[in-house]
């Protein structure tokens, strides 16, 4: 069973709304490494699943990475779950697999997340994973959750809801 990503049942609305902030306005970008994240306002968000998400203090973040990069495998620091949505691809390849690297770095059976257009996910942030950028710059929408709660738990949510 894959427990590294649930696609979730509804399509993403709010595209246009993030698209058209951000022509008119400049979040607040602070970068990591090559990686720039930026709290947006919620009410840009006008999708079901955030609000039916609301209960886990959800908020959303989006996240650029910069052309031609490669983020290696890891954990997420401080979250244990995410619902992405990917806004511009910039043909980028997002890979999981939990098992620790042999002696010389190497995984075999990795499995790609291919986000379809509009696809929401909710993404299990615990398990290891790595993303590659092989195109322009990538923007992805990747709402976050203040309360601790596990993949697990969410997961359970939004199954029992139907989201
Ligand atoms: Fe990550």
């Amino acid at each position: 069973m894959n427990d590294y990503y649930l696609k979730l049942n509804s399509q993403f609305l709010s595209y246009e709304s993030i698209m058209s902030y951000l022509k008119h306005n400049e979040p607040p970008w602070r970068y990591n490494y090559h990686i720039g994240q930026a709290r947006i306002p919620s009410e840009l968000i006008k999708d079901d699943f955030f609000k039916n998400l609301s209960r886990f203090q959800i908020y959303p973040l989006l996240i650029k990475m910069q052309p031609t990069f490669f983020h290696k495998w890891h954990t997420d620091a401080t979250r244990n779950a995410a619902v992405n949505v990917q806004l511009i691809s910039g043909h980028s390849h997002t890979v999981f697999n939990d098992d620790p690297a042999d002696k010389f770095g190497h995984k075999e059976n990795i499995k790609e997340l291919i986000y379809e257009p509009n696809g929401i996910y909710l993404f299990n942030t615990q398990k290891q994973h790595a993303i590659m950028n092989l195109g322009c710059e990538r923007l992805v929408l990747s709402c976050t959750f203040e309360t601790d709660d596990s993949y697990e738990t969410i997961k359970r949510f939004c199954l029992e809801n139907n989201l």
